[in-house]
């Protein structure tokens, strides 16, 4: 037994970080544009660092990050020729509604996209296209706060009634927001929050959240009521929380973060809130403007589907536990000592990816989808001794082979719905957590690097005919 047939095996980008492209089309000015490379750049994405514009002193990559903009069409062959079945892609808010509050769309955005979606038709490739991948308008941050702002559901209802008319029948997957816990640990690329001196932080995020998850019920709402089609998936950064010791203190602790991370999936999952959450809100003094109207489509709008990311499990430490800690994929924790790590230290856990696909499986009874894992890699370029050039990456063949294997007897073994697998980065693409390009997660290399120079041009890396043949085979042929 191995892959169900249909499965939908294929790779994920965001749009900020392979369009650039970023004041083309009548494309209006985003949070995620002015996120610089470098040392200031995780005090700019945690929202603790103010930046609202371009400065001569910083560089800010996403302005062109691999101009995927220009170049989609010949990506997409290129993922075509790997055999993909999905490719995971985001709309950028700002292209669709340049300031976000507009009564309009901007034509030149819808049609972007539009060509977008119909040539990955044209290759057999359904798109699972995510809504919000990090992204809101300027203009949405500068006149209303971003998501601490009850306001932002309406233009977001906008935007997807916008998104879901427009291309009935082109799209039929999509997830509302792109890792929506990671407003907990990113404000400024989760919610466009950035806090004003002495504000309570954990009051503004929660704020964000129930915003969201309002949006998010509403959103699906809509794509059921346009498209009985459409299948809509929450977006969780995923990963299970192991204690650091068996000591009851570090078990505890491991609870507690596993009940704030999933409590929003839970929300989305389920329809209401969990107790143990509106219990600590209540003994912290946080009180959510929850409306008659909100519980109800919150409610009555579950997601169909239950989407991840899974780079690494965590580990959980009480604060009288003398642990060694760690900062991975922007999770503060304790550091398992069990686990190597990835150049940036990220743990590389390939079981754990099982155990988090059991706790999810269990916990929702939804389809799961696993639509980010992969390796953060550095690459050298060489000679493919055919007059180009190639990249032994036997690293990345490695890393993803033990998570597919895992997979694979996760749906098999333990009967765990999977409904696909899309690597991140299947073309090298700007990093995230740091805005480097040297972090590279492709089976297409793309030559630039952290400054911004380079040619751009593409080359196919040993990782790239590996994905193909583990495609073509649906995964039977894993070496
Ligand atoms: C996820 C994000 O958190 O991890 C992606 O959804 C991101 O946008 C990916 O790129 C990998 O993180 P990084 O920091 O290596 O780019």
């Amino acid at each position: 037994m191995g892959f169900p047939e249909g499965f939908l095996w294929g790779g994920a980008t965001a749009a900020n970080q392979c369009e650039g492209g970023y004041d083309e089309g009548g494309r209006g000015l985003a949070n995620v544009d002015v996120a610089p490379a470098g040392p200031d750049r995780r005090a700019v994405v945690s929202g603790e660092m103010k930046m609202m514009a371009f400065d001569p002193d910083h560089y800010y990559p996403a302005q062109t990050a691999i101009d995927m903009y220009h170049t989609y069409r010949d990506d997409i062959a290129l993922f075509a020729e790997m055999g993909f079945k999905t490719y995971r892609c985001s709309i950028a808010w700002s292209r669709i509604f340049p300031k976000g509050d507009e009564e309009e769309p901007n034509e030149a955005g819808l049609a972007y996209y539009e060509d977008l979606f119909r040539c990955c038709q044209e290759h057999g490739i359904e798109p699972l296209v995510t809504i919000t991948h990090f992204d809101c308008p300027m203009h949405l941050i500068e006149a209303y706060g971003g998501w601490r702002s009850r306001k932002l559901i309406g233009f977001y209802k906008r935007l997807v009634r916008t998104l879901f008319t427009r291309y009935k029948g082109l799209v039929h997957y999509w997830l509302t927001f792109n890792e929506i816990n990671m407003i907990f640990h990113l404000p400024w690329m989760g919610a466009g929050i950035v806090f004003e001196e002495g504000e309570g932080h954990e009051a503004v995020e929660w704020a964000a959240v129930h915003h969201e998850l309002v949006a998010s019920a509403w959103a699906t709402k809509i794509a059921h009521e346009v498209d009985p089609e459409n299948k809509v998936g929450c977006m969780l950064a995923a990963g299970a929380y192991y204690p650091f010791s068996c000591r009851p203190e570090d078990v505890r602790a491991a609870q507690l973060d596993t009940q704030r991370e999933l409590s929003l999936i839970d929300v989305q999952a389920r329809g209401y809130y969990p107790r143990s959450i509106q219990r600590m809100l209540e003994r912290k003094g946080i009180m959510l403007d929850i409306t008659d109207e909100d519980r109800q489509v919150l409610a009555e709008n579950t997601v169909d589907f239950v989407s991840f990311s899974y780079y690494s499990t965590r580990c959980s430490a009480a604060p009288t536990t003398d642990a060694p800690r760690t900062q991975g994929n922007a999770f503060a924790g304790a550091k398992n000592p069990y686990l190597k790590t990835s150049e940036w230290g990220w743990a590389i856990d390939p079981l754990g990816f099982r155990i988090t696909m059991n706790e999810l499986y269990d916990r929702y009874q939804k389809p799961l989808f696993v639509v980010e894992n992969g390796l953060g890699a550095k690459d050298e370029l060489v000679p493919d001794g055919k007059g180009s050039y190639t990249v032994e990456d036997d690293y990345r063949i490695d890393y993803l082979r033990q998570h597919i294997e895992v997979l694979r007897d996760t749906i098999t073994e333990d009967g765990v719905e999977v409904w696909g697998y899309t690597t991140w980065g299947p073309i090298d693409l700007i990093s995230a957590g740091t805005g480097q390009m040297s972090k590279r997660y492709g089976f297409i290399y793309v030559d630039r690097d952290d400054e911004g120079n380079g040619t751009l041009k593409r080359y196919r890396k040993k990782s790239f005919y590996w994905y193909q043949k583990v495609i073509g085979s649906n995964g039977a042929d894993l070496d």
